[in-house]
């Protein structure tokens, strides 16, 4: 393993101004992204659909330091026969991979799961290195329900120790493992009940990573806020949200990471926008602090887009848009007002 050169990506993964777009839906979930506007999920259609992400060139070029890809679209062409990887690296981009297999039920904890693809990755890793992965995601996924006594200790643990084991391989085969330990927003928790459970999850990764011997130098971390759920009555405001997260983070990441990338989790897309803007602007903190968002970068432009080529222009600009919004956040110099200009 080269550690610096680990470093490197993993700063560039992160770089203020910058930040990644996880275009990396499962065929289960760009269905259900598709359904919503009336598009049928084809291996055409996703690929058009992604193709005009990855054109988009102004956001690309400007804001999107890396794209986490799906399997089928790391092998994917461009109707032109381009390979999409190139079409990333030709804007300056770094190509990545989804490299876990979903999630399975976990023996002897209802209602939690544990998230799978540790065998054989060795050997998929080094595929995706020679096709121009120099990144991966691995995501675990976390559950509230306090009635439940949801999240476990076991599954906690067992998490843990499978993304640390998936980071070890990674470093092993030359590309940055981010480290994505979801706490879900689905719940009726409100937002100190998320920052307790959080900080357990975070301890017990960062407690797994040591004993799996990950050099933390080398890892992007992609972590939840600490927000209340969903269906919570009480509402946090902006600055709560930005002060308990840079609160929670401050306590369990160690200077040594060099960036954590956020996960938007159901936010929408300008709560997204402001809570990173108001963390970066509490400012003095050890690590690069920016996006790794799905659904707050995609909302908008899979709306302009519906399917149709002739939206395709459209779509572009509402993709820039929001990442333009976002690179701003990642430095603290977002304005809501650039918001309603944009309107
Ligand atoms: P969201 O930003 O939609 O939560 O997706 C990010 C992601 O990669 C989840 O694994």
């Amino acid at each position: 393993m080269n550690l610096a050169d680990l470093n490197k990506v993993a700063l560039a993964m992160t770089a203020p101004g910058r930040g990644i777009l996880a275009a990396d839906e499962s065929s289960g979930t760009i269905k259900k992204r598709f359904d919503a506007i009336s598009v049928e999920s084809t291996e055409d259609n996703r690929r058009d659909y992604r193709e005009m992400l990855f054109r988009s060139n102004d956001a690309m070029k400007k804001y999107i330091s890396g794209v986490i890809l799906y399997d089928e679209t790391i092998w994917q062409k461009a109707k032109d026969g381009t390979p999409l990887v190139k079409l990333i690296e030709a804007a300056g981009s770094i190509p990545g991979i989804k490299v876990d297999e979903g999630t399975q039920a976990l023996p002897n904890c209802p209602g939690e799961t544990i998230t799978t693809g540790l065998d054989r990755l060795a050997e998929r890793l080094k595929k995706y290195y020679d096709q121009g992965a120099r990144f991966a995601k691995w995501r675990a996924v976390i559950d509230i329900d306090a009635a439940k006594g949801i999240p476990s200790y076991t599954a906690v643990r067992t998490n843990a120790h499978a993304l640390a084991r998936y980071a070890a391989l990674c470093q092993q085969a030359q590309i940055v493992p981010i480290v994505e330990p979801e706490i879900l927003m689905d719940g009726a928790h409100d937002i100190d009940k998320c920052f307790e459970v959080t900080e357990f999850v975070l301890k017990e990764t960062f407690q797994e990573l040591y004993y799996q011997r990950v050099p933390l130098e080398g890892i992007v971390l992609k972590p939840n806020m600490a927000i209340a759920g969903k269906k919570s009555a009480k509402k946090s405001s902006v600055e709560e949200v930005a002060e308990k997260t840079v609160k929670l983070l401050k306590n369990c990441v160690p200077g040594a990471v060099p960036g954590i990338a956020f996960l938007s989790g159901g936010q929408s897309d300008e709560e997204a926008t402001a809570h990173l803007d108001a963390m970066n602007r509490i400012g003095g903190l050890p690590w690069n602090l920016t996006f790794s968002y799905g659904r707050a970068l995609q909302a908008a432009p899979q709306k302009a887009w519906s399917g149709k080529s002739e939206n395709v222009a459209a779509a572009q600009r509402a993709f820039t848009h929001r990442a333009a919004m976002n690179g701003l956040a990642s430095k603290g110099e977002w304005k809501s007002d650039l918001e309603k200009k944009a309107a």
